[in-house]
């Protein structure tokens, strides 16, 4: 995606060849901040404190990860030592494990000299596919959207989306965003209702931001407005992403997703979930008691950040001291409340059948 003007993906090596540069998506909407990063230490806690964040970012973040690790000691031990470290770092989006699994069975078997250059051989190419399967996501997904415009001529169609599941959670383009970007850069009407997405705030910090940088028509809405909306006719069809889905189709993504999926089922509003492969998770089944929900620091829930009208940064406390809060990060969308899955091969029906069908050299070891 361009930042003003400028082609920019959200993880890329610095001039000297092996630092990792990041964008701070914590400083987002307010400021758009620039980060190096040197070491494992770096990048464990640019995840954890979600300055990187969105599941493909996060695996292609870890795999540069490992390269950082290697660089400074390319042992075994420190190869172990930095998966582990990395993994700890976030519970809930499967594609974090699957890059190390990817990074440790790229380098394990090279000798020690070779390890560090194959590690960011297979980081680089980590990053690549991403990008290629975001732009088939893209390919696949316009079509839903092609279609809603079909059937309201002279209309804008109207996409729900929850969370961030854009450019800034992947290394470029998006999962969610592919269709919406695709369309509007085919010159179809579109506009994005996008959910605000409390506690964090990604929806209207950083899905607006993307989606205003890129030009495409969108308004940020409270968590619980969408429901309205989809009895008023006013979605055509809800897009998001995900961190995790099972072999089963559950879907597993940020907290209120769920609440978006009864609701659209009430109101016969496609429920659409874009996904690359590296996010299914093919050894287990239900999302519901088998995906580890990430619980996260209460401040979260507790206080809100934003800007003063004389341009400080601030935080807030909302809630009265004493209060107990609770922030489940996550929540599982049951396979039948899905009405397609948007994947690099196509839009699959969300069940073991159609995930098999379209991935079965991955299939393999499912339940
Ligand atoms: O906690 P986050 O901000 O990492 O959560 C991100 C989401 O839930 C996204 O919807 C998901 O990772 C899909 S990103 C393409």
């Amino acid at each position: 995606m361009k930042v003003d003007g400028t082609p920019t993906r959200t993880i890329w090596l610095e001039a000297d060849g092996w630092s990792v540069g990041i964008i701070d998506q914590t400083a987002l909407p307010h400021r758009f901040a620039r980060l190096r990063l040197a070491t494992l230490d770096d990048m464990a806690r640019a995840i954890k404190t979600m300055q990187v964040r969105g599941a493909p970012l996060i695996g292609a973040a870890a795999a540069y990860g490992v390269c950082l690790a290697l660089r400074a000691d390319a042992s075994d031990e420190s190869l172990e030592r930095a998966c582990a470290t990395l993994l700890a770092t976030r519970p809930t989006a499967i594609n974090l494990k699957w890059a190390l699994d990817e990074m440790a069975a790229a380098v394990r078997n090279q000798p020690r000299e070779a390890r560090v250059a194959a590690a960011y051989r297979r980081a680089a190419e980590i990053a690549d596919e991403d990008v290629a399967i975001n732009r088939a996501i893209g390919q696949h997904g316009v079509k839903l959207i092609e279609a809603a415009a079909a059937r309201k001529p002279g209309q804008p169609v109207n996409v729900l989306t929850h969370c961030n599941a854009g450019w800034l959670a992947t290394v470029d383009v998006g999962t969610a965003t592919g269709p919406i970007y695709a369309a509007h850069d085919k010159g179809i009407g579109i506009h994005v209702w996008v959910d605000e997405t409390r506690p964090r705030n990604q929806g209207a910090s950083l899905t607006a931001w993307e989606l205003g940088k890129h030009g495409v028509p969108h308004t940020v809405i409270a968590d619980n407005t969408g429901g309205h909306l989809m009895q008023h006719g006013m979605v055509d069809l809800v897009v998001v992403g995900t961190d995790r889905v099972t072999a089963q189709g559950d879907v597993c993504n940020k907290i209120g997703t769920y609440l978006k999926a009864l609701a659209a089922k009430d109101n016969n509003v496609p429920f659409y979930v874009a996904l690359p492969s590296p996010t299914i998770d093919f050894t287990i089944s239900d999302g519901m008691t088998e995906i580890p929900i990430e619980q996260r620091g209460g401040e979260e829930q507790s206080t809100m950040t934003g800007r003063t009208a004389d341009g400080r940064i601030e935080t807030v406390q909302i809630v009265p001291d004493g209060s107990a809060v609770a922030n489940y990060g996550f929540d599982v969308t049951p396979a039948r409340l899905v009405t397609g899955l948007i994947t690099e091969r196509g839009v699959l029906k969300a069940s073991r059948e159609g995930l098999r069908a379209a991935f079965p050299e991955r299939a393999g070891g499912g339940r």
